[in-house]
């Protein structure tokens, strides 16, 4: 039995296998309608979530499967002190496959240690997020045709983006990709992605303040929000919060075939203005992120 706890759970042949589906799932998506039948996809989520939650869910519903779970961790038993550990115990008695998001780095961890079905990180902390990174992926693949030689520009929250620290574990593994880090000085990449993933890799990247300063190298640009949510200082956040808002004269800065991700929820980071320029990409993303579940549950299920 197969969990997923960080995109490096999949080797990158793997991972090519998993794109395959998911687009095959994309060019018809009527031949898997029916692939989980009777089977039952739990969502446990203690942390809020739209977006990954329904995708979960819509991912499932479009298999043929069936869903249950719950959205916050007040209207669950950990209300009453249960462990993680005893809820996977007794999701693994309703379910077959189980996605969890937690706000505690390592939960997913623990939950999957004590489980007898699939269990899926949906995002644990400050620390990873591997299905939107899957999403990430499957997006640069399918839009630009490659997971190579590209160079890409990570701007925002780099130090509480989780979406961020999981994206540049799986793409250190591609040749030829460079890194461009564009944050504020209270906001960069953390010391242990710094040190034992692009370090010890001998993985080359440039840091920058100003988003004006590198957008004309960037093959694409991944822009995340500021993470109030896992802030000390409700000051700090006000002041870091519109740091960064790409606009329609940054983007005239950019290549003609740049493209701009982002795993949203948007907060002002991207103004409005930018969702029509056929280089924002990120309502598209929203789609490939069902797409790429669909095959997760399929490949952890065992069914494919
Ligand atoms: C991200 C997350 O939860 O980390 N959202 C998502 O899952 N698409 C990004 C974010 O909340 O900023």
């Amino acid at each position: 039995m197969r969990h997923l706890m960080s995109p490096l759970d999949f080797t990158t042949s793997e991972l090519d296998k998993l794109f395959d589906l998911a687009s095959e799932i994309e060019k018809n998506p009527k031949k898997f309608s029916n692939t989980c039948n009777g089977k039952i996809l739990a969502t446990c989520f203690y942390e809020p979530s739209t977006r990954t939650r329904l995708s979960f869910e819509s991912a499932m519903y479009h298999l043929g499967g069936n869903v249950l779970g719950f959205s916050d961790a007040a209207s669950s038993s950990a209300s009453k002190g249960e462990s993680v550990s005893d809820t996977i115990r007794m999701i693994s008695c309703y379910a077959d496959i189980c996605a969890i998001r937690h706000p505690k780095e390592g939960a997913p961890v623990v939950a999957s240690n004590k489980s007898s079905i699939p269990v899926i990180n949906a995002g644990d902390g400050g620390h990873q997020h591997p299905t939107q990174t899957l999403t990430d992926l499957l997006t640069i693949r399918s839009m630009k045709g490659r997971l190579e030689n590209f160079t890409i520009g990570l701007c925002g929250d780099l130090k509480f983006g989780r979406t961020v620290h999981s994206l540049i574990n799986a793409l250190i593994r591609y040749p030829g990709i460079q890194f461009i880090f564009i944050s504020p000085e209270e906001l960069k990449i953390p010391d242990y992605i710094r040190e034992d993933v692009l370090d010890k890799n001998k993985i080359s990247y440039k840091e920058f303040v100003r988003l004006e300063d590198c957008m004309e190298d960037l093959d694409l640009l991944y822009m995340t929000r500021v993470q109030r949510e896992r802030f000390f200082n409700e000051e700090e956040y006000i002041r870091l919060k519109d740091f960064y808002i790409l606009d329609k004269n940054k983007m005239a800065l950019a290549k003609e075939d740049m493209l701009v991700l982002h795993p949203l929820p948007r907060v002002n980071e991207i103004s409005v203005e930018v969702d029509d320029d056929p280089r924002a990409v990120y309502f598209k993303q929203v789609q490939y992120g069902v797409y790429v579940r669909m095959a997760l549950i399929l490949t952890l299920l065992e069914l494919i």
